[in-house]
Formats: structure tokens, C-alpha cells, sequence
């Protein structure tokens, strides 16, 4: 148990003195049996939340040059269909990396975008009766919508159908080409359009099924444009060998290793019969392979949003990326393909590649080739996003795959953000406002001098950030609620309410007891802002804080002691509704009569559902 302090009341009254009130001043009685002077505690100048400083610590409030560049990408989406929930887990996780980045003090370029040529998109624009380019946009806007829902903080959205990618791609395939590292060829070989790959046969399931997408590979006999990735075989082992951390998790270096070493064969980087897509530079009868044009999106997104650039600028603002963050079906195009592109055209490498799993759905992939997706829209409509970002990045490890289940999804997010913190928060600040009119004591620094849980606390930080650092997103989670379990232990421990009662010193200690657990509170609201970011802002909001406050926030302020006596807390208010289980809520229509909606539907589902009605139609 956590050692307590017990202070003299003359201490005391010293140390609830922020402003150096005089300790003679009137003193008033409270309930607690403890005498202080009023205007010790409730000075009027101090009746709206006095911000500390502390957690803006100048230190790494670093000036934009100097701060380190942290270049952070998702996948650029095909936009055969609006997104599901396997498309928003990588984008969701890259936001939280990007937002953990930003409390370092680094200066983050959030990439994202959406991938729109090829075949696989012009044969659903067809189905849909559409342009490819209408389709694109119905599309592209279901991402972009879907990402504000989900609070998305990304810096730049690319389309690969903006001019500004198409030539730079051209420009890249021309340096490419230069470097004599393009032939002509003949190519006969089995096509999966949902992968947008030629397949090996061995690789192919019966009847020649894409083990991915279970449908069957179609025969191929093109004339194409060819990449000569053989080539690169030995700087690609190179590159493994001096960078063994490039690919993550350290499980899938064996698998990029193992398809290097099998000897690479070159792959074709244009299409004869694709017409929707960028025309392959002194050839308008071929157009470029979607892999070819969409993994420059990475770089083309760098550059300023009105400018037409060229290569060089775009690379010059920010490349080479820091982390790609992918699944682990497009490891190969990632680890393989796009860095000996960029040896081919003299570039940097990006420095990390991270696979992570799949979102399951009875053990199969989630995705829209199969059909089996989960809407995201619907799960934000229903449960908010924080939620949503919460329970996949705790309940998924980062790199493995995770199965969906809706009762597991109410458990969690029941368990850990209404009760363990929530719950913690509302019954603090409940017993704050009746027993010192919510506002702290004393300043926190004080209140745990001594104080195991501080210590305990402060461990626990520390064992998120590492986590985040090295994505482990799910042992981050579970290190900040930890925290939360802490403070719950310690409430029950200490029993506030019951020292209260018994006024005098137990009474004194309880109110200090009170700041401890607040200011646990305010370490949790900065160490899961990257997950839960409306979330963490309720609680910073509960403790008396600005909404700027909360932004400039930096992770210096997970340092014990931000909280100031005399600050004064917001009423409270509960800052996650716990989510009533579906049998629980299907009991109470049973006994209501049906009521109309006014919920507001998020924009993305409106987005989701225009794209649906597009594709259906025909
Ligand atoms: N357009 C390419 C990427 C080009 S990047 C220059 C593509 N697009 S995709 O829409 O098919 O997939 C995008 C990302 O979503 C991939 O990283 C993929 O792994 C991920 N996911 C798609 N379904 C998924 C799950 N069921 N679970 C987790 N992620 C999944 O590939």
C-alpha cells in the first residue's frame, strides 16, 4: 500500500497556500472537521481552473526547424468500394502513431490517400454504371469522411488521379528508364485483378483461386514494359543486413528475407489493356502499372498543396518516410518492389516498413473483395469514435491478426474507459465537490511526496512510451489503464470517503488522497490522447483545463506533479456512456414504444451510403 503523509495542520495550511495567502485570514468550517482559511482554498481569483505550466514544458516544445521530421504513412486505399473496417484499423493506428509523435515534440507529416487506377477500379465504376472518375470521387470523399468521423489528424491526402501525382510518376518512370532498368517483353502468366498481380502457380489454391481472395487467376499473354527487380537482388539483401530493424516486426524480416533469396524475378510495371490509369511516358498505348503509380503517392503527397512540383521538390520535403504502416498483404509491393525502385532512381529508402495483421472475420481476412466486412461507419454511429479507435488498438496486437466480436467490443470498452477510468474520474471529482467545493488541496507534487503510487505511476509512463515508441499499441493501452487500476486500488485502499467523515488529520489526508488519483487522471488523459483523443480531452477538460491546453500538450506533462492546489475542477460529468449490451437494450424496446431517431447520422455514413447506392445501381 502506498505510504501516507501525515502533515501537522499548520503544514498543511503552508502548503494549501499557492498565492502565499496570510494563514491568519478568517477560516471557515467544513463538514470534514478540517479549518481552512477560505480564502486559502477558494481565493476568488482562482474561482475559474488556473492552468499549471508544467505539462508544456518548453524543453520539448522544439522550434519547427528544429524539430525531427516524422514521416508517417497508410496505405493509399483502392477505391473499388467504400472503406470497411479493415481499412480503417491501419489508418486508425498509423493516427495514433502520428499523434504520440506529435507529444514527442516532432514535427509529423501524416500521409494518407487513396489509389485509383487500374482495372479493378474502372471494372467498378462499370458495375456502378459511372465514370472512373466520378466513381473515384463518390469514393475517395466515403475515405476522407470516414477519417474526420474518426478523427483522423493526417497532414496530407493524396489521390493518385491528381495531376500533380501523374507527373511525378512519368518523371520517376523516365529516371527509372534512364538507369536502363525498363525492357520490353512478352508476358504469359495467371493475373489476380483483386490483388493487381501476376501470381505464381504455386502459389494458387485449386482451380488456379487467389489464396487471398478465393477467386480464380485469369491466363494473361501481354506485351509489356518490364522493371528489372533481379537486379537489385544483392542491394536489397544489403539493405536487409545493414538495416535489420527495416521491416516489423522482426517476425516478417524471415518472410521478405525468404522471397529474396528464392532469386527475384522482374516484374511488369505496364498494362496493354488497362486504359484507366497514367500512359506509360513515349507509349500512350500502355498505361502504368497500378503499383508503379500508386506507391510514388508516398512521395507525390509531400509536396506543397497548390504547387505542379517535380521529383526533386517533393522529395526534398520530407522524403525518405519514416515508417510505412501496412498490412501484411502488401508486404512484398513495400519491402521488395518499392525499395529497389528506389535504389533504380537514386532515392532513399523509406526507414521502416511495419506489417501489421488482419481484422478477421470467422477466421477468413475482412475485405471487400469478400464481402465480409464490418461497416465502420455503423460501429462510430453506434458506439463514438473513440471507442471504436480504443478497442481495435488495445484488443488487436499490433502485427497479429484480431477476430471482431461485438460482445467483446462492449466489454472492453465498458470495462476499461466507463469504469476503470471513467468511474475513477466521476467518483473522485464527486467526492472532491462535496468535501473541498472541487478544488485541490494542495498541489500534486505534495500530495504523493512519499506516496508509492506515484512512483508506481510514473514506471507505468514510462512502459507506454516505450511501448509506443516501438508500436506495441496494444501494451501501450494496457500500460495507461494500468494506471487506471492503480488509482482504483488506491481509491478502495484509502477509502476517502469513509477519513472524510472522520474529519481532523484522516480528513486532511483523504482530500490529499483525492489530488493523488486526479493527477493519475491527468497523466492517463495525455498517455492515451494518441488512442482515445476525445476522451482524454473530456477528462482534461473534467480537471479544470483548456481545450488549448489540451493541444499543446506535449509528453513532458505525463511528468507527476502538473496538477496545482487551488486549482478548480469542472463539475462532474461522465466522461464515457457505458454502452448498454444489445440483449439489455433489446429488453427495453420491448418495453417501449418505438421512438423516431433524431441522432444524426455521421457524415461518413451518409458518404458510405451514397457510394453503396452508386455501385448497387445496375
Ligand atoms: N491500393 C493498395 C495499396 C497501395 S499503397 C501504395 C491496397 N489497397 S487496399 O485498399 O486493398 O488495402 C489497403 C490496406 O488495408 C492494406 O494495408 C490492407 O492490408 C489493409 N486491409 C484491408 N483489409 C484488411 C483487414 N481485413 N484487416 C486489416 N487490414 C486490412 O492494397
Amino acid at each position: 500500500m502506498a505510504a501516507r503523509i501525515n502533515y501537522s495542520v499548520q503544514n498543511t495550511l503552508c502548503l494549501l497556500n499557492p498565492l502565499n495567502y496570510p494563514v491568519n485570514a478568517k477560516t471557515t468550517h467544513f463538514k470534514t472537521g478540517l479549518n481552512f482559511s477560505k480564502n486559502l482554498i477558494f481565493p476568488r481569483k482562482l474561482k475559474r481552473p488556473t492552468f499549471c505550466t508544467c505539462a508544456v514544458s518548453n524543453n520539448d516544445r522544439q522550434s519547427s526547424e528544429a524539430a525531427e521530421t516524422f514521416v508517417l504513412t497508410t496505405p493509399l486505399y483502392y477505391v473499388n468500394a467504400p472503406p470497411h473496417m479493415g481499412s480503417a484499423y491501419t489508418t486508425i493506428a498509423a493516427d495514433a502513431i502520428a499523434r504520440f509523435q506529435r507529444l514527442l515534440g516532432k514535427k509529423v507529416i501524416f500521409v494518407t490517400g487513396t489509389d485509383e487506377h487500374g482495372e479493378k477500379i474502372a471494372a467498378a465504376a462499370a458495375a456502378a454504371g459511372s465514370t472512373p472518375s466520378q466513381h473515384c470521387d463518390v469514393i475517395s470523399q466515403a475515405y476522407k469522411t470516414l477519417w474526420k468521423d474518426l478523427e483522423i489528424s493526417h497532414d496530407k491526402f493524396i489521390r493518385t488521379t491528381d495531376p500533380k501525382h501523374e507527373g511525378i510518376v512519368k518523371e520517376f518512370y523516365s529516371r527509372v528508364l534512364d538507369k536502363g532498368d525498363i525492357y520490353r517483353a512478352d508476358y504469359e502468366g495467371l493475373y489476380c485483378v483483386n490483388c493487381e498481380e501476376y501470381k505464381d502457380e504455386k502459389e494458387l489454391l485449386d482451380n488456379n483461386c487467389c489464396p487471398m481472395h478465393l477467386k480464380p487467376c485469369i491466363e494473361r499473354k501481354e506485351d509489356n514494359y518490364f522493371f528489372a527487380l533481379s537486379k537489385y537482388q544483392k542491394q536489397l539483401e544489403e539493405n536487409l543486413r545493414q538495416n535489420p530493424n527495416f521491416v516489423q516486426p522482426p517476425f516478417r524480416t524471415n518472410e521478405v528475407q525468404s522471397w529474396i533469396k528464392s532469386g527475384l524475378k522482374d516484374f511488369s510495371i505496364s498494362r496493354a489493356s488497362v486504359d484507366w490509369g497514367i500512359p506509360v511516358p513515349n507509349d500512350n498505348k500502355q498505361t502504368i502499372y497500378v503499383w508503379f503509380d500508386a506507391l510514388l503517392g508516398y512521395i507525390s503527397a509531400l509536396s506543397a498543396e497548390k504547387e505542379q512540383p517535380d521529383l526533386q521538390t517533393a522529395v526534398s520535403s520530407g522524403w525518405p518516410a519514416s515508417l510505412h504502416l501496412i498490412g501484411k498483404d502488401i508486404l512484398r509491393f513495400h519491402a521488395v518492389y518499392w525499395p529497389a525502385m528506389l535504389m533504380s532512381a537514386g532515392l532513399d529508402l523509406p526507414k521502416k516498413v511495419f506489417g501489421h495483421g488482419f481484422l478477421t472475420k470467422d477466421g477468413m481476412k475482412m475485405g471487400k473483395s469478400l464481402g465480409n466486412t464490418l461497416e465502420p461507419n455503423e460501429l462510430v454511429h453506434n458506439f463514438g469514435s473513440d471507442a471504436v479507435r480504443y478497442f481495435f488498438l488495445r484488443e488487436v496486437e499490433f502485427g497479429s491478426d484480431g477476430d471482431y466480436s461485438e460482445e467483446r467490443f462492449i466489454n472492453i470498452v465498458n470495462a476499461h474507459l466507463a469504469n476503470t477510468i471513467g468511474n475513477l474520474l466521476n467518483r473522485t471529482l464527486g467526492l472532491l465537490k462535496k468535501n473541498c467545493q472541487s478544488t485541490l488541496v494542495v498541489d500534486s507534487a505534495v500530495a504523493a511526496e512519499g506516496n508509492a503510487l506515484k512512483d508506481a505511476i510514473e514506471k507505468l509512463v514510462e512502459k507506454a512510451r516505450i511501448h509506443y515508441e516501438n508500436l506495441s499499441l496494444s501494451s501501450a493501452c494496457e500500460a495507461v489503464l494500468e494506471i487506471g487500476n492503480a488509482g482504483n486500488a488506491y481509491m478502495d485502499e484509502n477509502a476517502p470517503w469513509t477519513r472524510f467523515k472522520q474529519g481532523g488529520a484522516a480528513s486532511e489526508a483523504a482530500a490529499k488522497d483525492l489530488v493523488v488519483i486526479l493527477e493519475a487522471m491527468r497523466i492517463v488523459a495525455i498517455a492515451l490522447s494518441p488512442v482515445a483523443p476525445s476522451f482524454c480531452w473530456r477528462i482534461y477538460e473534467q480537471l479544470g483545463y483548456s481545450k488549448d491546453h489540451f493541444n499543446t500538450v506535449t509528453w513532458s506533462g505525463t511528468k507527476w506533479g502538473g496538477l496545482k492546489g487551488g486549482q478548480v475542477m469542472a463539475q462532474p460529468k461522465p466522461v464515457f456512456a457505458r454502452i448498454e449490451n444489445k440483449t439489455e437494450l433489446e429488453d427495453e424496446a420491448a418495453t417501449r414504444k418505438p421512438v423516431k431517431s433524431k441522432q444524426k447520422k455521421p457524415q461518413a455514413q451518409v458518404a458510405a451510403e451514397a457510394a453503396e447506392s452508386l455501385i448497387s445501381r445496375n
